[in-house]
């Protein structure tokens, strides 16, 4: 089916207490792995990409893969745009066919992120693309951006009310709740009490990010207290690295790129569907 937008796919999530997973794609062979994960689960699934990726294959190639691999299901794929702070790479986005995009504020005062979410939001809503915008700040890394886990701020449950009321459109809200992107170093240190605040004073779905590392438990209380996008980089990332490298190591003399291209498709599928059937989206197409 056609590329689908965010904003009704986590509405519904958000109703129905699911988390739509949303992973960042490396290259084809990673997106055809998301998707064909999705189909199997009849699940809505959103396959999104950091600034850096963009840049490596170019807007153009991106949008055809995706939009190819989306046609080629009857499951929702909704395309997505990460951590950004560029508007010329947002409106490159739209132009391109991108179904929605992230605009991150979260480094800026409260009263700039609010400025230039505005901006972002206005450019979004025009196109009829959601928008995904955010406040505090979400440790580790992601992309080019790095917060050590001294500066990871909780998002302020006053702020996040207000930042809301400026941008009632907002397909998804991204307060930082304790998670981190990357691997963790330590136990993860989630605020349950922050996030179920946050929930009951806006009704928008949440996006939890820094999904890799989490156990079965903390998605399920986070997903049941309102997070309806649940984000997956570093694990879907690893898998990319291991289906090579496995393989490698079992069969080192083999010089046959296909079975290493197969080999890194089955493992970013299997975790694409593990972490659906965990998120509990399998069967909600
Ligand atoms: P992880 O890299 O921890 O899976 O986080 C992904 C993320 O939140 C992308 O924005």
């Amino acid at each position: 089916m056609p590329l689908a937008h965010m904003k009704p796919m986590l509405k519904k999530a958000q109703l129905e207490k699911f988390g739509v997973a949303a992973f960042n794609m490396i290259d084809y062979n990673s997106a055809r792995a998301v998707v064909d994960g999705a189909q199997e689960l009849n699940a809505p699934v959103i396959i999104q990409l950091s600034v850096k990726t963009i840049n490596l294959w170019g807007f153009q190639p991106i949008a055809e893969w995706v939009r190819m691999l989306s046609d080629s299901v009857d499951v929702p794929v909704a395309l997505h745009l990460d951590h950004c702070k560029d508007l010329n790479v947002i409106k490159n986005c739209i132009d391109a066919g991108w179904t929605s995009v992230m605009f991150d504020g979260s480094s800026l005062s409260f009263k700039e992120n609010i400025r230039q979410t505005k901006l972002a939001y206005e450019i979004a809503t025009s196109a009829g693309v959601g928008l995904e915008a955010e406040i505090g700040a979400i440790g580790g890394t992601e992309d080019d951006k790095f917060v050590a886990e001294d500066d990871a701020i909780l998002a302020n449950v006053d702020e996040c009310v207000e930042f809301c009321q400026h941008f009632p459109d907002l397909a998804v809200f991204a307060p930082a709740i304790g998670t981190a992107h990357g691997v963790y170093k330590g136990e993860p240190n989630i605020a349950y009490d922050r996030l179920t605040e946050i929930t009951s004073s806006v009704d928008i779905p949440i996006a939890l990010h820094g999904g890799t590392g989490l156990e079965a438990e903390q998605f399920s209380r986070c997903i049941s207290s309102g997070c309806a996008k649940v984000n997956i980089s570093t694990m879907h990332k690893l898998q990319f690295i291991q289906g090579f490298t496995g393989l490698k190591e079992t069969q080192p003399n083999l010089g046959e790129p296909i079975p290493f291209i197969d080999a890194q498709y089955e493992l970013m599928k299997k975790g694409v569907k593990d972490m659906i059937a965990l998120f509990g989206s399998q069967g909600k197409a």
